[in-house]
């Protein structure tokens, strides 16, 4: 059983994982570790590179291995996982056991809009609105294990930061007394 510290962003590309987990770590002055970022700090590969040398499964490995790390980490922490870190069972029974897991999500629309100009995705690579609605069936219900799901189509920063800090509150009303 982890120590249950975190709170973990999941959703697909595109829905707001990184935004949102800045405004938070801000609001809640708690820190704000990227998984992506992470990787590409301990690998010294930038994520396209991964994905070309080792493939898909190359990736994945090392997102299990940094995730693990992260989510043992003793202090509370902000964790924003790839849209892909739900897929792994073992990686969605890590996250469960550690914190308060929150799912974002949006439109097919917002999401390509949001995404459409970013290269750095392997997975978008090609006809992006056709590789997104592709992977957004693929993928249809991967992320409901979640205890908490935000729609961010339509929706204020703010709004989002203000509704995941209550329910941080509501899961760990001891724990935030303690350290307020
Ligand atoms: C991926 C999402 C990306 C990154 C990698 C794979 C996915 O992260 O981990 O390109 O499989 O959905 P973001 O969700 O932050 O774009």
């Amino acid at each position: 059983m982890g120590n249950c510290n975190k709170i973990i962003l999941i959703g697909f590309m595109g829905t707001g994982k990184s935004s949102v987990a800045e405004a938070l770590s801000e609001a809640m002055q708690i820190p704000n570790i990227d998984v992506d970022k992470e990787i590409v700090a301990v690998d010294g590969r930038g994520i396209p590179e991964i994905f070309v040398q080792d493939g898909e499964a190359g990736f994945r490995m090392l997102e299990t291995k940094v995730l693990k790390q992260l989510l043992q980490l003793p202090h509370p922490a902000i964790i924003a996982t790839g849209g892909g870190a739900v897929l792994k069972q073992e990686n969605r029974e890590l996250m469960v056991a550690n914190g308060l897991v929150i799912q974002l999500s949006a439109s097919a629309d917002v999401i390509i809009s949001r995404v459409s100009n970013d290269r750095g995705r392997p997975l978008l690579q090609g006809d992006v609105a056709e590789r997104v609605h592709t992977l957004l069936k693929t993928r249809a219900n991967a992320y409901d294990f979640a205890h908490l799901t935000i729609d961010t189509s339509n929706q204020s920063i703010s709004q989002i930061v203000n509704d995941i800090a209550k329910a941080w509150q509501n899961a760990n009303p001891d724990r935030l007394e303690r350290e307020i």
